[in-house]
């Protein structure tokens, strides 16, 4: 990326959006100017970066002209919406809705696994993919180039902050709540069909034909399409748990090729953006609080499956606001 570069962040406001901005800092991302972008009601707001005061625009369909790359985290209708405005208007849009992620002419990258799919962005839109795919991908990546990739069957354990800044507030309002011994009720369940706090939901986005939801089937299309294997299986349940940021995701992958425990490890030696935390014996594995605020996935219960032949079974840990949106997004941008 020169040194030229006009960025904005569309849904600068949100969980998502914040991070893109805390990302662009930390990185020290080479950018002449930063646009900050959200609703009419956040217009006139302002935001601090790099020392400087930013105020926020109000999302227009006008709003892109000199904006060479836009970071979209506003939600799926509004990247329908304003994204090919930005896209006409010469701007490179990095959606991280589920808009686009399916288009062929869409490329969708994890930038540590098929950077190269960047470089091909027709539409001048490239998609971010959803959080719990690229995390679980972070660790299943290395694995897929030693012993080849077949199939997956997973059980997500996905943070509120999957839901925005709202899933963030309704299980703080809950959690103080039965902390003072005070009732939970209707007026304070919005975010998701019941309670959070104390609580799991095996439900995450909606419900389609067949039985599986929509993110269950994300893991299932986005994983075949970011490692280009079109044949991958893909059986998952996405589970919502009172955990602020970090996703876990438990997975069995069988492979074509024998796997070896040790061997399996290995493959996370130099690997970037994953590392093992795995030592039983010393009651060590990732937990979601390693990973809160963290760029790093962590990967550990590397063992073999005792059901699958040429299988192992893993859990793997990431911030699902860090690599599973807004950093992934800033380092697409890096990369193109
Ligand atoms: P706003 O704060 O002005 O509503 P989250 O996923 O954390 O809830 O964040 C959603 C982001 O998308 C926020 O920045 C929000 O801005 C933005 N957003 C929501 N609706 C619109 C809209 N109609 N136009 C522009 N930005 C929107």
């Amino acid at each position: 990326m020169n040194q030229e570069k006009h960025i904005a962040i569309v849904g600068a406001t949100g969980a998502v959006g914040e991070e893109m901005l805390n990302c662009l800092a930390e990185r020290n991302f080479p950018m002449s100017k930063l646009t900050l972008i959200a609703s009419a009601r956040s217009a006139g707001q302002t935001r601090t970066f790099r020392g400087e005061e930013i105020t926020i625009k109000e999302l227009t369909h006008d709003c892109f002209d000199g904006i060479d790359v836009a970071l979209f985290s506003a939600g799926g209708d509004i990247s329908l919406e304003y994204a090919p405005s930005a896209a006409m208007a010469g701007c490179i849009v990095i959606d991280n809705s589920s808009a686009f992620r399916m288009d062929p002419d869409v490329p969708l990258v994890v930038p540590e696994i098929n950077p190269e799919a960047a470089k091909t962005a027709s539409k001048n839109i490239i998609a971010n993919p959803n959080c719990t795919t690229i995390i679980s991908l972070m660790a299943l990546s290395p694995l897929h180039k030693k012993f080849g990739l077949k199939s997956i069957i997973a059980s997500s354990y996905q943070a509120v902050s999957g839901s925005g800044a709202a899933g963030i507030a309704e299980l703080e309002t809950q959690t103080k709540l039965l902390a003072e011994g005070k009732e939970i009720t209707a007026e304070h369940i919005n975010c998701y069909p019941t309670q959070i706090a104390s609580n799991v939901i095996p439900h995450v986005d909606v419900f389609l034909e067949g039985g599986y939801t929509k993110e269950e089937q994300k893991m299932l299309f986005e994983s075949q399409k970011i490692l280009n294997l079109p044949d991958l299986k893909v059986s998952c349940t996405c589970v919502r748990v009172p955990v602020f940021r970090s996703h876990s995701v438990s997975i069995t992958a069988q492979f074509d090729k024998d796997v070896n425990v040790a061997e399996a490890k290995a493959c996370f030696a130099d690997q970037p953006g994953i590392k093992l935390k795995d030592d039983p014996d010393q009651e060590i594995y990732p937990v979601p609080l390693d990973t809160t605020c963290k760029d790093d996935c962590l990967v550990g219960r590397i063992r073999k499956d005792q059901v699958l032949d040429n299988a192992l079974t893993i859990w793997v840990v990431g911030d699902q606001v860090r690599k599973g949106a807004a950093l992934n997004a800033v380092q697409i941008a890096e990369i193109i």
